[in-house]
């Protein structure tokens, strides 16, 4: 077995782990592999076609072939898994070493390892990678977080692996413990978020015009050229054009109609409300999903519930064109909620996250790439304590813009009783952001009503409560 030859360690051999090995091998660094599933490390030699990759049986080989201080990526499923393979790997590990979990892992779940590891002088380090296979071959986008140093020590492997927005490398050290995997987080319920607006689009074009998959495609492909191109608008063309090898028609329609998750999405809506920062569009999205899942219910109530269906009069072009004005206005609202989500986090945690450098990541690699992004950027650039991108003056005049559209939009699903939660929720952010007055003040009566909760005035400074005129009925 060779000793101490291979600059870089990975385990867990999956499709994200074998592909960024490879990618890794071609920009010039050698990497060695360790993998429980022995099939995996045979595989992962096998298909290495003349790169250095060494596919190592047993940990202890694994750990003998690395050059030290050791460097060794994890990429395994997130949750007790990363920790077992810490605790297998701990007695091997030297003072210096680094271990990167490149997972999706809880941010709580970083910051402990980073602790515990650093009692024993092993540095940790917590890196968001998205793009999927294809991102982990060719170019992902990678947030790392942890400490500086230990950035430095990886930043031109990183750089070299990662994808290229006009030459620019899609990966910064995002800042200390962990921010990289917070930022991974919240770039995922804004995944989520983005899709489920594609999603209601879909629904709306399919059951208000009787779209055929054909004319889904091209509205898809036609907007992909326009200020929504991005990766998912992308793919969505693409899935509308596929095949199913089974039954010879369209695969959309043979998928069945529940979506899964992994978590990441609910972990942005749970974080957000700890910190009291409203992201409605992805709560829409998390609950659609969670909706979606109901199946059997669904298909009960559907007999029960009934509505008198309203048919959709208007010009089919009108409902094209005000959905595409209601899913880009909602696609600026959610990434609105994401950065603000992040620039809150980033005071809770003491991150001190550039968003101008977030939205610089996000621009290649990434599921959540997108043209809009370089507006993000550059209102980041301009202003970096910008409160939300909503009111930059940019992306505010392109909000005004859309909104006649976008209303529109959503009086069409309710009249024809089409579910589009997360575009409602994305006009009612708009809606209630926008506003010096809102009606939260009866709330505030309530409380103290019922519960002496207190209130404050609008005339003087203070805590008040009253002893209200309880008429008991
Ligand atoms: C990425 C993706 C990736 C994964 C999602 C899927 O950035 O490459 O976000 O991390 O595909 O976690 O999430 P769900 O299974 O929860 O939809």
């Amino acid at each position: 077995m060779p000793t101490q030859e291979y600059d870089y360690g990975m385990i867990g051999l999956g499709t994200m782990g074998r592909n960024l090995v490879y990618n890794m091998c071609d920009h010039g660094y050698s990497v060695a592999g360790f993998d429980k599933d022995a099939s995996k490390v045979d595989s992962l030699e096998k298909e290495a076609d003349g790169r250095k990759v060494l596919g190592a049986q047993k940990l202890e080989d694994f750990i003998a072939s690395l050059k030290s201080p050791r460097v060794i990526m994890l990429l395994v499923p997130a949750g007790h898994v990363v920790d077992m393979v810490i605790d297998e790997l701990k007695p091997f590990l030297s003072k210096n070493d680094l271990v990167m979990d490149c997972g999706n892992s809880h941010f709580t779940d970083t910051d402990l390892r980073t602790e515990q590891l650093a009692k024993e002088q092993i540095h940790f380090m917590g890196v968001g990678i998205s793009g999927g296979e294809y991102g982990a071959r060719y170019g992902p986008s990678i947030m790392p977080g942890g400490a500086k140093e230990a950035y430095e020590r990886v930043a031109p492997m990183l750089k070299a692996v990662s994808a290229k927005v006009n030459d620019e490398p899609c990966v910064s050290w995002l800042g200390p413990g962990s921010a990289g995997h917070y930022v991974k987080m919240v770039h995922n319920g804004i995944e989520y978020g983005l899709m489920q607006l594609i999603a209601e689009a879909y629904h709306l074009l399919k059951e208000c015009l009787n779209m055929s998959n054909d004319d889904l495609h091209n509205v898809f492909s036609k907007w992909n050229e326009g200020r929504m191109k991005s990766y998912l608008i992308e793919i969505t063309a693409n899935i509308f054009a596929q095949n199913d090898e089974f039954s010879g028609k369209r695969l959309i329609d043979m998928i069945l109609d529940t979506s899964k998750q992994n978590g990441t999405g609910q972990w942005t809506s749970q974080s957000a409300m700890g910190l009291y920062l409203p992201i409605p569009v992805i709560d829409a999205s998390v609950s659609a999903r969670d909706l979606s899942a109901l199946k059997e219910e669904r298909v009960a109530a559907q007999k029960i519930l009934q509505w008198h269906k309203v048919v959709f009069k208007e010009n089919d072009s009108e409902l094209v064109d005000w959905l595409e004005n209601a899913l880009y206005f909602s696609m600026i609202a959610v990434y609105a909620q994401g950065m603000s989500l992040l620039q809150r986090a980033s005071k809770e945690y003491h991150y001190d996250l550039k968003l101008d450098e977030v939205a610089r990541i996000w621009r290649g690699g990434c599921i959540i790439r997108s043209v809009l992004l370089e507006d993000i950027l550059s209102a980041y650039s301009d202003e970096p304590t910008l409160p939300n991108l909503m009111v930059n003056n940019q992306l505010a005049l392109k909000l005004e813009q859309c909104q006649d559209g976008f209303r529109l939009a959503i009086k069409t699903a309710i009249e024809t009783g089409i579910p589009a939660p997360a575009m409602m929720a994305s006009l009612a952010y708009f809606d209630g952001y926008r506003r010096g007055w809102l009606p939260a003040k009866l709330i505030q009566a309530q409380r103290d009503y019922f519960g002496a909760h207190t209130y404050e005035r609008i005339d003087r400074k203070g805590i008040f409560h009253t002893q209200w005129d309880q008429k008991q009925q």
